[in-house]
């Protein structure tokens, strides 16, 4: 089952990218006095600093200026406002009377959803699966369908046998933030050389896994939580996605089976010893150059090197297949989640370039029914 998506302000489909659309937010100007102007309301019963009255006025706005999702941005904004994440905090309060500061804060956040900052960079704060994330730009901001991808990766780890029979996610007995085991798979000779060429401390996990491009650290930290046998790797081009990485893991206290590496994924086979890891799953750049353009304004606020791959999409992507042999154990998985035209395009380059030493087993599809998700495997030899 996959957790309940508690914030999920975007959209994905429908738009040019097929995923990348964002949690819309913007106030206009008027909106910003409205929220702080005492008259105009008609019903007598609703106070004009209640959140009741800020919200609606918020909202109002945000609808004729066009901005994507105004309900939820002006609750969301307010749920932050009240020290809350759910929108039902903002239900339950609504006749609250809010300070003169709180106006004053919500009207700041308002300002910057008119400009069409995404919410999340407005409460600095995201959730993912079981965890909030903190957040800030321009390092992405985690989207629903990763969830799924989370979902697969964990699915596919419990296939794996492992020396210790104690495996479980979330709701298991099994404490997940414990240490569980001495080292990264004993039976890889190449792990003990691990440290010293990437750095990394994690080692304590029995089951390793690889991030490539890990932005906020959504994927990694989400595996930590609900596989208490993995450590992983992550890595990231962009040095603020690995401090963000970084400072997420020591806030959820995971540090010590999370290694992250500044590095790029055509430098990956030179940064990790041969057959290290059990699965390496990536959420990389894949929109083709051309559909930039399209996208929501909301998308200019994230690094523009998360989103674009290149003429055809795929120029990460390709990188990844080139080391993905050498990085995995025989017979273990690569997931990779692309956009919906992808999948076939990625299953005939495997197979035409043996070299790779990849299998492709399947595409699966996302809580909407278009291919995302392609799921490889190393050769045995
Ligand atoms: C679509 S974002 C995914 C972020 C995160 N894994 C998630 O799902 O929210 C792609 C990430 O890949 C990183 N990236 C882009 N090109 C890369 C490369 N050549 N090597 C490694 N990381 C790269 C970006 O900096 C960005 O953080």
């Amino acid at each position: 089952m996959l957790p309940a998506i508690v914030r999920s302000l975007w959209l994905s489909s429908s738009s040019v990218s097929h995923t990348h659309r964002l949690p819309g937010l913007a106030l206009g100007a008027c909106v910003v006095r409205t929220l702080c102007t005492p008259h105009g309301h008609g019903d007598p019963d609703v106070h004009r600093h209640s959140v009741k009255y800020a919200v609606e006025q918020c909202e109002k706005r945000l609808a004729e200026q066009n901005i994507p999702e105004p309900d939820l941005s002006a609750r969301h904004m307010m749920a932050h406002i009240l020290n809350g994440k759910s929108l039902h905090h903002v239900h339950s309060r609504q006749k609250t009377i809010l300070t003169d500061a709180q106006l004053q804060e919500y009207r700041k956040m308002a300002e910057r959803r008119l400009e069409r900052t995404p919410v999340p960079y407005i409460i600095g704060e995201w959730d993912f699966r079981y965890l909030t994330l903190s957040l800030r730009p321009p390092v992405l901001i985690p989207r629903p369908e990763t969830e799924e991808l989370v979902q697969h990766v964990l699915q596919d780890l419990k296939t794996i046998p492992t020396s210790s029979s104690t495996r479980g996610v979330e709701g298991s007995d099994t404490d997940s933030s414990a240490d569980t085991g001495s080292s990264a798979d004993t039976g890889s000779s190449a792990d003990t050389d691990s440290s010293a060429d990437t750095g990394s401390s994690a080692d304590t996990g029995s089951l390793h896994c690889l991030d490539i491009g890990c932005g906020s650290g959504a994927i990694s930290l989400s595996l930590l939580h609900e596989c208490p046998e993995v450590s992983v790797s992550a890595v990231d081009i962009n040095t603020a996605a690995v401090d963000l990485t970084r400072h997420n893991a020591a806030r959820l206290n995971f540090e010590n089976r999370l290694d992250v590496v500044h590095c790029s994924a055509a430098e990956l086979a030179e940064r990790f010893p041969a057959q290290m890891f059990d699965v390496v799953v990536s959420n990389p750049p894949y929109i083709p150059t051309g559909d930039m353009p399209g996208l929501e304004k909301e998308l200019n606020y994230e690094d523009q090197f998360a989103l674009d791959g290149g003429e055809d999409g795929l120029d990460v992507v390709k990188d990844i297949l080139a080391c993905s042999a050498h990085l995995l154990k025989p017979g273990r998985s690569l997931w990779l989640e692309v956009d919906s035209r992808q999948p076939p395009v990625i299953e005939e380059y495997v197979a035409r370039h043996p070299d790779c030493n990849l299998e492709w087993l399947a595409s699966h599809t996302d809580f909407q029914e278009r291919p995302r998700f392609c799921h490889l495997r190393r050769r045995w030899s």
